[in-house]
C-alpha cells in the first residue's frame, strides 16, 4: 500500500468556509506548484507540496523547497486580479501577526527581524492565474546556503516555537479570502493603502536596479516614485536595498 501523503489529514478535513480555495490538491513531491497550477489547476483550488524539485522565485531565481521545511503552495485563480500581490502580502503578514510582528518589504517579501521568511510569485497563462506563496517554516540557519544565511530565515529560526504548516496555510487563506473579497467589492483602494502603509517606504533612501534615491510615493499601481539625482523615476519591480537601516 502506498504511504499516506504528508498532507492527507488536511485534505480529508478541508474546511468549507474558504471561498478562494474550495479544494486542496496535495503532493509529497512536485516540480513546482506554480507550474502545476498553470498547466492543470482548477480555479478555486489550492496546490500544496511538501517539496518542490524546481521551485522558482521572482526574477528567475530558484526557490529552495526541501521536504518538511516549508509551506509551498499555489492558489489557482481565473483572470488576473489587480492588487492580488498586495492582498497576498497582507494575508501572510496577518496570519503570522498574532504570534510575531513581521514586515512587508516592497513589493511582496515578508521579513521577520530583517530576514526574508516568505516570498510570493504571481504568474498568469491563458485563463489561469497562479498565486504562489513560499513560507520558510522549519529551516535551521544551516539549511540555507552560506550566502543567504544572513538574509533568509524561517519562522522557527527567526522566532522559535512550534509552527503547524496546516494551521498556517488555513490562516493565510482565510486572510487572503477577506482581502480578495474587498478587492472584488471595489475596495481595492483600502487594500492598496493598507499595503502601501505596511511597506513603510515613503521617505526612505534605497538602491534599486542600480538607482539610488528617496521614495516619494507609491503610485496607484504599486510602482515606486523614486527621487534620484537624475529626476523622479518610476520603478515597477526590483530588489530594494535600504540605505538607512534594516527593514
Ligand atoms: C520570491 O522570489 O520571493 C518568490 C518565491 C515564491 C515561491 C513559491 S513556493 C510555491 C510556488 N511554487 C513555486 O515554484 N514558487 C512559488
Amino acid at each position: 500500500m502506498p504511504a499516506e501523503s504528508v498532507f492527507h489529514t488536511l485534505r480529508e478535513n478541508w474546511p468549507a468556509d474558504i471561498v478562494i480555495a474550495r479544494s486542496l490538491v496535495a503532493f509529497d513531491d512536485i516540480d513546482s506548484t506554480n507550474t502545476y497550477a498553470l498547466q492543470h489547476g482548477d480555479p478555486g483550488s489550492v496546490i500544496l507540496a511538501d517539496s518542490q524539485t524546481a521551485g522558482r522565485g521572482r526574477r528567475g531565481r530558484t526557490w529552495i523547497s526541501a521536504p518538511g521545511k516549508g509551506l509551498w503552495f499555489t492558489v489557482v485563480m481565473g483572470a488576473p486580479l489587480e492588487g492580488l500581490v498586495m492582498a497576498a502580502a497582507l494575508a501572510v503578514r496577518d496570519a503570522i501577526a498574532p504570534r510575531h510582528a513581521v514586515t512587508v518589504k516592497w513589493p511582496n517579501d515578508i521579513l521577520g527581524n530583517g530576514k526574508k521568511c516568505c516570498g510570493i510569485l504571481i504568474e498568469s497563462q491563458g485563463d489561469r492565474t497562479a498565486l504562489g506563496i513560499g513560507v520558510n517554516v522549519h529551516h535551521t540557519t544551516d539549511d540555507f546556503p552560506p550566502e543567504l544565511q544572513d538574509k533568509a530565515g524561517s519562522l522557527t529560526s527567526i522566532f522559535g516555537g512550534i509552527w503547524s504548516r496546516d494551521a498556517l496555510l488555513l490562516d493565510i487563506l482565510r486572510h487572503l479570502d477577506q482581502k480578495v473579497m474587498l478587492i472584488r467589492q471595489s475596495q481595492f483602494e483600502d487594500v492598496r493603502n493598507e499595503w502601501a502603509q505596511a511597506c513603510a517606504l515613503i521617505g526612505r533612501r534605497i538602491t534599486i536596479n542600480g538607482d539610488t534615491g528617496t521614495v516619494e510615493d507609491i503610485d496607484p499601481h504599486g510602482a515606486l516614485q523614486l527621487q534620484t539625482s537624475q529626476g523622479t523615476k518610476t520603478v515597477f519591480s526590483g530588489d530594494i536595498t535600504y540605505l538607512d537601516g534594516d527593514e
